[in-house]
């Protein structure tokens, strides 16, 4: 089922001076909404710009969705002129999400604002017996950790900037713990270098994760063909692939990463 409408913001929290967050009424016609999963969500309460933004499920209440947005250009800067109360246009959710059913000890490893849709993901399992380890990485103060923290038996934070934290990127203890650990599944999103360099390190050790792909969008439901990637088999050992129909999560054996 794919809302079309409009929803009510319930709260609007600024984190720090590039991120925010909304809280939004979840309605019965939204149905059920899975981590992993997105909206399309409209830049502005004016009407330009015009096209919606892809915007993750950073978390899902009884009757609410969260989602944490990080102010990149014209559309994410605009979403902030909207106030508590007002209706925000959007449509979702959107993608296939994670599937996370049935694992016994999983990764989680972020960076930067794609630590926001595992937030979701780990929120979903906190009350399972899966034992979560998550390793999330920033350029500067970690922010969007807490709840990683209260509910991973393993949280390593690192930052590129930040002395507080152990320096570096977020492969560095990874390599570590996949020397140790024997993980059913791992769960990564973040900038494409992340994903592609850790996706070598799973190929090169055996283990498979679910990789939460990123691409400019316009329609959202696989008409436009702006969104696509190339991933394994079809007629040419390749095909196109819409990362907002198909995805955003892909699994890291299937995806063809550009050199
Ligand atoms: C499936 C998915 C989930 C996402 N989840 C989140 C999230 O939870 N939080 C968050 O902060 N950001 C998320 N993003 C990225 C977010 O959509 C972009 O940062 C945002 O669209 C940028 O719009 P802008 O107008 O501020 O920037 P501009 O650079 O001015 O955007 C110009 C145009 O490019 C498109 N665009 C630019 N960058 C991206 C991008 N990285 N991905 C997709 N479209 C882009 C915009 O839609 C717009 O049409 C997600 C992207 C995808 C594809
Ligand atoms: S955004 Fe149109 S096909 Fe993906």
């Amino acid at each position: 089922m794919k809302f079309v409408g409009k929803a009510k913001l319930l709260k609007k929290q600024i984190i720090n001076e590039e991120n925010f967050r909304f809280v939004i009424k979840r309605s019965d016609e939204m149905g059920c909404v899975y981590p992993g999963q997105f909206f399309n969500v409209s830049a502005s309460k004016v009407g330009y710009p015009m096209l919606k933004r892809p915007i993750s499920v950073s978390d899902v209440g009884e009757d609410t969705i969260e989602f944490t947005i990080k102010i990149i250009g014209e559309g994410t800067r605009a979403m902030l002129d909207y106030n508590e109360g007002e209706a925000v246009e959007l449509m979702g959710p959107l993608g296939n999400g994670f599937e996370y059913g049935g694992y016994r000890k999983i990764l989680v490893i972020g960076g930067g604002i794609g630590i926001a849709p595992l937030k979701g993901l780990i929120n979903s399992l906190k009350k399972t017996e899966v034992e979560i380890h998550s390793v999330l990485g920033y350029r500067d103060a970690p922010y969007l950790y807490e709840d990683f923290a209260a509910n991973s038996a393993i949280c390593e934070i690192v930052s590129e900037n930040d002395e507080q934290y152990n320096r570096g990127y977020v492969t560095d203890p990874v390599k570590k713990m996949l020397e140790s650990e024997v993980y059913d599944m791992i769960y990564v999103c973040g900038p494409y270098p992340m994903l592609k360099n850790l996706t070598d390190l799973f190929n090169s050790k055996g283990f498979r994760a679910q990789l939460l792909m990123e691409e400019k969008m316009a329609c959202g439901i696989g008409a436009c063909l702006v969104c696509t990637c190339k991933t394994k088999n079809g007629d040419f050992g390749f095909k196109h692939s819409r990362m907002c129909k198909d995805g955003p999560m892909f699994y890291s054996d299937e995806v063809i990463f550009d050199e």
